[in-house]
């Protein structure tokens, strides 16, 4: 194993910069469109379609008050079955995987008590939330396990501190022991959100490990809609793992109890890929569906893999998605795309209409920027006539306007890339890695910023706080399915994306990072602060 601290130096020390070790893995992956090395397990592969769809359940209040609802969500190891006949040790919310489903609703107070009870540290993040600073995950702001040793009392998660140029202030590590209460203020459009950990260094091994799960909002102007709803409305996290002889999860961390050096082999620092496909945390699973609409809530909670998903009929056949919504809330008007690119942390909120399929028929989500096996994600089946009465209207929110470029007030640059430095090579912003106690941006509360991010490489980049809107991508107008409200972006290799960032909410210290979290876990976070 080659900790990252020795992979970063011999990268330096060499002499070699990016041109031998490094790049030729990055290019070479690049042909497959995949951003990161492939894992393989020691288990043999389940059986495709096999194993129902799980849906995960809804989180329930716990009490409410003065028009604020009170939920209790726990950190927890448990064994669940991922691959039939094996156990899995997951770190799960609630000790499952994913995590509940939370429901929210737009303009009602949120607060959700957590209690650690694994043996790292967490911090909670609400990914698309627009949630003050105190309670938005910032890496360092950590809540410690409730039975946590005096070793980590003292300061043993700290273990990263001056690693190849990151820096963390002393006086940023906030820490909270056991228990800390998230405030979800929701003054915010419905919208498929997710929440998963983003605890300093090791937000990839534990997101891998488990805890990730949705997060909903909904509002008045959707439920006018009469868009597919109960067991109509069904979402999906995709993400890859792999696995074990024993079942455990596979992952290439340098250290696998996550306290202490982090960072993961050399030949993943792309990012790590799995060879098994997991939707809600099942094995390429299927779903009987019956000849009807389907609203699915799409996400990609993916460490590094990128999909372009398609559905399949069988025989050349295809099955359209009409998207309906994006990361932050549903579009102007529903279009219709036969195909999907999905860049980790992004969400679809799609519409799939079942009416031509025979019963007995079926249909598979397919990801066509993968080989073999990782080609197909899932498979419907139609097993059912059923009267439908949902509709996707032509119009669906007055919020989703296209902003005009005039509005900015601020035009800022974003390079993400790897760069050399004296401490060997690491993913960068600008240039520089991760220090807490730098704001890239200080944008004023209320106002447009035009954002331009630039890349050497794939990176996801996503915002927290703010939402924008893809104004142009390589020069020329953005792709169909960048439309709508954001708040991550695919910047392909050697791409500029704009993007009209409005700061609405909150003043405070924030972040935008790559949302590849072997990338984001080795530097590649920025704060901005809206002030
Ligand atoms: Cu989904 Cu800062 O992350
Ligand atoms: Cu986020
Ligand atoms: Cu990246």
């Amino acid at each position: 194993m080659t900790s990252r601290r020795r992979f970063l130096g011999l990268a330096a020390g060499a002499g070699v910069g990016l041109a031998i070790p490094i790049g030729s893995a990055t290019y070479a992956h690049l042909a497959g469109e995949s951003t990161g090395a492939l894992l393989t397990s020691a288990l043999p592969l389940p059986e495709p379609f096999a194993v129902p769809l799980p849906v995960p359940p809804q989180a329930r209040a716990v009490r409410s008050a003065d028009g604020t609802d009170f939920y209790q969500l726990t950190q927890r190891e448990a064994a669940v079955e991922i691959v039939p006949g094996t156990k899995t040790t997951v770190w799960g919310y609630d000790g499952i995987f994913p995590g509940p489903t939370f429901v929210g609703r737009s303009g009602r107070k949120m607060v959700v008590e957590v209690e650690n009870k694994l043996t790292v540290p967490t911090s909670l993040h609400l990914h698309g939330g627009v949630t003050p600073a105190h309670s938005d995950g910032y890496p360092t702001d950590l809540l410690l396990p409730t039975q946590c040793g005096a070793a980590m009392r003292n300061g043993s998660y700290k273990s990263h501190q001056g690693e190849h140029g990151m820096h963390v202030e002393p006086s940023d590590w906030k820490v909270m022991e056991g228990l800390k209460s998230y405030e979800y203020p929701l003054e915010q459009r419905a919208a498929t959100l997710w929440y998963h950990d983003h605890r300093m260094d090791f937000s990839a091994p534990q997101v891998w490990r488990g805890l990730a799960g949705m997060f909903l909002v909904r509002d008045d102007e959707e439920e006018a809609l009469a868009l597919p709803g109960g067991d109509h409305e069904v979402p999906l996290m995709l993400c890859d793992r792999a696995f074990e002889e024993d079942g455990s999860f596979r992952y290439p961390g340098v250290t696998p109890s996550c306290i202490g050096e982090p960072g993961v082999e050399e030949a993943y620092m792309d990012g790590v890929l799995g060879d098994v496909q997991l939707v809600n945390g099942a094995p390429w699973p299927v779903l009987d569906v019956s000849n009807t609409r389907y609203r699915l809530r799409l996400l990609n909670a993916s460490n590094a893999r990128r999909y372009r998903l398609r559905l399949d009929k069988g025989e050349g056949g295809r099955l359209p998605f009409v998207q309906i919504g994006s990361d932050a809330g549903l579009l102007s008007a529903p279009q219709r795309l036969d195909a999907l690119p999905i860049a980790p942390a992004e969400r679809f909120d799609v519409v799939v209409d079942f009416a031509d399929c025979p019963v007995g028929s079926e249909v598979t989500l397919v990801n066509t920027l993968a080989d073999g096996r990782m080609r197909q994600v899932m498979r419907f089946r139609v097993t059912r006539q059923e009267k439908d009465a949902s509709r996707v209207p032509d119009q669906l929110s007055k919020a989703a306007a296209a902003l005009d470029r005039g509005a900015s007030v601020a035009v800022r640059q974003f390079d993400f890339r790897r760069t050399n430095s004296g401490d060997g090579a690491m993913w960068t912003i600008n240039g520089r890695p991760f220090n807490t106690s730098e704001a890239l941006a200080t944008p004023r509360l209320g106002t447009v910023e035009r954002w331009r991010f630039s890349s050497d490489f794939h990176h996801p980049v996503h915002v927290h706080l703010a939402h924008f809107q893809v104004i142009s991508r390589g020069g020329k107008p953005p792709a169909a399915t960048d439309a709508g409200w954001k708040d991550t972006v695919d910047v392909r290799p050697y791409e500029v994306v704009e993007v009209l960032v409005r700061f609405d909410g909150f003043k405070g210290r924030y972040m935008l990072h790559c949302h590849n979290l072997e990338h984001e876990d080795m530097a590649m976070m920025a704060n901005f602060e809206v002030v």
